[in-house]
Parts: C-alpha cells; sequence; structure tokens
C-alpha cells in the first residue's frame, strides 16, 4: 500500500512524532513537501528521505508545511486530485481548513485520513489536536520567565497568545500561570475593570499579569492606554511562534503517537476515508 502524508497550515509541535510512527508503520510511505501547495506542484519524496527517527522528538514539520488559497479553485485542485490519485491513501494533518480539503478530496474519489493538528485547538468535532499541549505550556514558561522582572518594578505586562479567533490557548495560559485578567473576547475588553486590577495589585506592591487573545486589540494602543489611565508602567509582550517552535511536550508527544497509531489502525482496517478525533480524553476514528 503507498500512503502518503502532507501538513497544511501552521506548523504544530508533535508532528514529526505523528510522522515517525506512519513512516515505521508503512513500507512505501511519501510525504508531500509543503502542503497543499507541494501537492498541486507534485513535490512528493520518501518519508524516510527527512530522517523522522532523528526529528521525532523535536517541534516544527520536516516535510514543510503551506497555507495555499489556491487549493480551492478548480483548476489547481484538480493537479493536486491527481498528483493524490497516484497513492492508495493520503494522510492530512491539520486544522478546520485541511479538514474541509480532506473531505473535498474524498468526496471526489480519494481516500483521505484527517488528523488535527493545530496549537490553536478549534478543529471541530475534537476535543484536542496535536500542539495544544506544548503551545500552552510555551506560554507559561514565558510568563513564568518574565513576572519575576516585573514583579521587581510593581509593572504590569500584557501578554498576547496565539488561537485566531479561538480562546483555548487564552484560557488554558490564564489558568495556568494565574494571570489577574484574561482578555479572551471583545467583552472582557472593559478598560474600567482591568485598571482596576492593575491599580490595585500596585497598591498591594505587587505586578500584574493579563493574557491577550490574539486578533482583539492592538496590544501597544491598549497597554499606552492602560498605562495612561492606572499610572502604572505597563510592558507587553507578543509571545508568538515559541508557540510553534517550542519543544514538544511529554504528553505532547504521547498524544501524537496515540494520533498515528489510530490513523495507522484507520488506514489497514479499512478502505474508507476517516478522521482520527480525540473526544473525552480517548480517541476515536469517524468517517470522514
Ligand atoms: O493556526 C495556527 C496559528 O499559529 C494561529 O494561532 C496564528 O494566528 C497563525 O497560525 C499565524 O500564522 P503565520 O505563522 O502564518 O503567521
Amino acid at each position: 500500500m503507498k500512503i502518503l502524508v502532507l501538513v497544511s497550515g501552521g506548523d504544530a509541535p508533535g508532528i514529526n512524532k505523528f510522522l515517525f510512527e506512519l513512516n515505521n508503520a508503512f513500507k512505501d510511505c511519501f510525504a508531500v513537501v509543503g502542503g497543499f501547495r507541494g501537492l498541486i506542484d507534485n513535490n512528493i519524496v520518501p518519508l524516510s528521505s527527512f530522517n523522522p527517527k532523528i526529528y521525532q522528538n523535536e517541534a516544527g514539520a520536516i516535510i514543510k508545511s503551506s497555507r495555499c488559497p489556491e487549493f480551492k479553485e478548480e483548476k489547481y485542485f484538480k493537479k493536486a486530485l491527481a498528483n493524490a490519485k497516484k497513492f492508495d491513501c493520503l494522510v492530512i494533518l491539520g486544522g478546520n481548513g485541511s479538514a474541509k480539503g480532506a473531505k473535498e478530496l474524498q468526496d471526489n474519489g480519494m481516500r483521505t485520513i484527517f488528523v488535527p493538528c493545530t496549537i490553536d485547538n478549534d478543529v471541530d468535532g475534537s476535543d484536542y489536536s496535536i500542539g495544544y499541549h506544548s503551545a500552552v505550556m510555551a506560554c507559561n514558561f514565558v510568563i513564568e520567565n518574565i513576572m519575576p522582572s516585573m514583579e521587581a518594578f510593581n509593572r504590569c505586562c500584557v501578554f498576547e497568545v496565539m488561537g485566531r479567533k479561538c480562546d483555548a490557548i487564552a484560557k488554558a495560559v490564564a489558568n495556568m500561570a494565574d494571570v489577574d485578567y484574561l482578555i479572551a473576547n471583545e467583552v472582557d475588553l472593559d478598560y474600567k475593570k482591568i485598571v482596576k486590577v492593575i491599580k490595585d495589585k500596585y497598591k498591594k506592591g505587587h505586578a500584574s499579569s493579563i493574557v491577550l487573545r490574539e486578533n482583539i486589540t492592538n496590544i501597544q494602543t491598549l497597554c499606552q492606554k492602560l498605562e495612561e489611565e492606572s499610572k502604572v508602567t505597563v510592558k507587553y509582550n507578543v509571545i508568538g511562534h515559541i508557540q510553534r517552535g517550542f519543544k514538544p511536550t511529554k504528553l505532547e508527544l504521547k498524544n501524537a503517537k496515540a494520533f498515528a497509531v489510530n490513523a495507522i489502525k484507520a488506514i489497514k482496517n479499512s478502505e474508507e476515508s476517516h478522521a482520527v478525533l480525540m473526544k473525552k480524553g480517548k480517541i476515536v476514528i469517524e468517517k470522514l
């Protein structure tokens, strides 16, 4: 059986573990280099050529990823489909957009297996997507290692976390790092409330911390306003791509392996297309 695998959208810690397991399970395992873009261009090489064994515990995506809006255009979709059809099964790791791509390919006769893989943890039907735990731990690491400096001056620091439109990372980090205020959506942007939190902590002789989910407001403007109104120094830190490049946590590696084991099972035990999802802590295999 000839297996093809691709990674689409934002890379996520744990991908390389998944690839390592997949490569071990099949004799003929190939990788698309650079997601759907690579599939259109027929950029396909043996997965083993990327040395998955060496990189299994590292972040990133050894086979490269891409964002490829052209995939939705018929002309390019047909090219991608024709290239995929040279294989028996295509495994797609990505978020909701990639799930749609997987379904589209399946509806056009390509057997596909979809695996949720995005730090945002916003994949429909799955409680978990590969990368999420490491991203949360990366944010916690940054906050833990910046706040002692803030504390030395009783300053406030606003930390912007990723997540696109999803508040999963923001909520988990706010809880884990025990921050003073969370701006997870537009409603939370209550200046009066936030200023009070900053001032109260300052009066008690302490720093304050705020987590801001990305795509809500401009962090620099927000901090200027908070500083003006509270009269407390407000610093900011956009946590950024350390969330994607962070070394996968032990739990991440365990989850990525579990997703891989079940994807392999789905490939071997049936001839249909599936999504491998996590529900209530258990991996389930559902029809795509
Ligand atoms: O989807 C993952 C993600 O990291 C989002 O949280 C973020 O908004 C986006 O990707 C950033 O993408 P890029 O690295 O392409 O700028």
